[in-house]
């Protein structure tokens, strides 16, 4: 009987697998760069970690499980919780601000689509604990510099990706000034967010079906289609005349960190950025391509209560998640994608059935901190040698019974193609000099 795998799940073959590890690292690289630490929890929590605080979307998308003593528990869809969870816990020993990072394997029960499965692997990064209004404004900045750091690292340009910023808190101000009851404002951000995921009539609709002032609804479009920051100035300022703090001023602090930081060109505000977790609380922000073919590459914002919301103390915070799914797609498609091959240090042919001299010297060259590989094949030399190529040796040790009466070993170049003869002995005592 053949099993197939489950819908939405990959696996993982030795090539793939070179892939998925060149992503990873390269995200745990930019982490520590920037100066992230990394964390993980469990890879299940209670179900009720995540019913909490991440919205219905989420909520409809857990792979949940009772455990044998009766308990409702879910894979994780999301770190975000857990990292909550793990910060109120030992709140008062961890320095802050709290700087870290993971690579979480997730799991989300969404209808698989291209850039969307049920299972993948997200880099988070997270910055908690930093309160005062300026600075929280630059640790929104360098989340999303961070993310670009990565992004451009890897050979994407301003050309390729756009990081587009918006604010929740900007969006609920305006949405109060409209008299929008307070009960309205989540319901409402679920379906702007499927803005741009919609066709225009059937997103008016649903936007009509939580708003049922058409004027309003109006209003709504008009406010999701502004596209400059002067537009936006104009349209909250009539709104907030009374001169109290106005939210827009995060949005337009946050593009000025990013200008000093030298990535203006990949930044851009735009208000259709709503972000489908229900925690957010200020700012928000998601990469696209620019082609505008793929689903969100990442997204994250500031979320000041969620800590709170887990029992802990009022900290505000601010991160964002990239899955790998739609990194890898458009990495693909734009020839950035550069797996390591293999390292190989030394590939051990030999002439006539002598396996066990071959074997003798790849376990001393191993023991010795490099790597070493032998054929099982036993073939010709020509065919170990090809075999050696395939492998990507740097070198070849060649050996055959007249080497072996002679106590001596040939070592070759495989990019040059040059040739010695050696003793064995002194070989390995100069390799023991060099030893890694
Ligand atoms: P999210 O928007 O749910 O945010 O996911 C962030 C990213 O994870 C997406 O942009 C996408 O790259 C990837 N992703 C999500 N679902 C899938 C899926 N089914 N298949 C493949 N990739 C997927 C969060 O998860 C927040 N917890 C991020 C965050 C961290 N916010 C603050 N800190």
């Amino acid at each position: 009987m053949k099993i197939p795998p489950v819908k939405g799940t990959r696996d993982f073959y030795p090539q793939d697998m070179a892939v998925r590890n060149w992503i990873i690292d390269g995200w745990k690289k930019v982490s520590v760069r920037n100066g992230f630490e990394e964390y993980d929890g469990p890879i299940f929590e209670y179900l009720k970690m995540f019913q909490l605080k991440s919205g219905d979307e989420i909520v409809e998308q857990l792979f949940s499980l009772k455990d044998r003593g009766g308990r409702d528990l879910a894979i994780r869809p999301e770190i975000t919780p857990t990292l909550a969870r793990m910060v109120n816990q030992k709140i008062n020993s961890l320095p802050r601000p709290i700087k870290w990072f993971s690579v979480p394997r997730l799991c989300r029960a969404e209808r698989p689509q291209r850039g969307r499965l049920r299972e993948f692997f997200q880099w988070n990064i997270d910055i908690i604990g930093v309160e005062d209004g300026l600075k929280k404004n630059l640790a929104d900045a360098e989340v999303i510099f961070t993310t670009v750091d990565y992004l451009r690292k890897v050979g994407l340009t301003d050309k390729d990706i756009k990081v587009k910023i918006s604010s929740r808190e900007v969006l609920a101000n305006y949405l109060r000034s409209l008299d929008v009851p307070e009960d309205k404002l989540e319901p409402i951000y679920v379906v702007l967010d499927k803005k741009n995921k919609l066709p225009s009539e059937t997103f008016e609709q649903m936007l009509g079906e939580q708003v049922p002032d058409n004027k309003i609804v109006n209003k709504i479009v008009d406010f999701m289609s502004v596209d400059s920051i002067p537009q936006l100035e104009e349209l909250v300022k009539i709104k907030s005349e009374s001169g109290e703090y106005s939210a827009y001023l995060d949005i337009k602090m946050v593009l000025d960190n990013l200008t000093m930081m030298g990535i203006k060109d990949f930044c851009v505000y735009d208000p259709s950025i709503v972000r489908g977790l229900a925690y957010y609380t200020g700012i928000v922000f998601e990469v696209h391509d620019t082609a505008g073919e793929l689903r969100a590459i990442c997204g994250g914002g500031r979320y000041d209560n969620l800590l709170r919301d887990f029992g802990g103390p009022a900290i505000p915070a601010t991160g964002m998640g990239m899955g790998d799914c739609v990194l890898e797609i458009l990495l693909r498609e734009k020839g950035l994608l550069k797996p390591e091959p293999r390292e190989l240090d030394y590939f051990v042919a030999c002439i006539g059935f002598i396996g066990e001299e071959a074997w003798r010297i790849v376990a001393k060259l191993r023991s010795m901190g490099y790597s070493a590989a032998f054929s099982y094949k036993a073939g010709n030399l020509s065919k170990q040698l090809k075999e050696a190529s395939a492998q990507k040796a740097e070198k070849c040790i060649i050996i055959g019974q007249e080497e072996i009466e002679e106590g001596k070993i040939k070592v070759k170049d495989m990019a040059t193609g040059q040739q010695k003869k050696i003793d064995e002995d002194k070989f390995f005592e100069e390799l023991k000099s060099e030893s890694k």
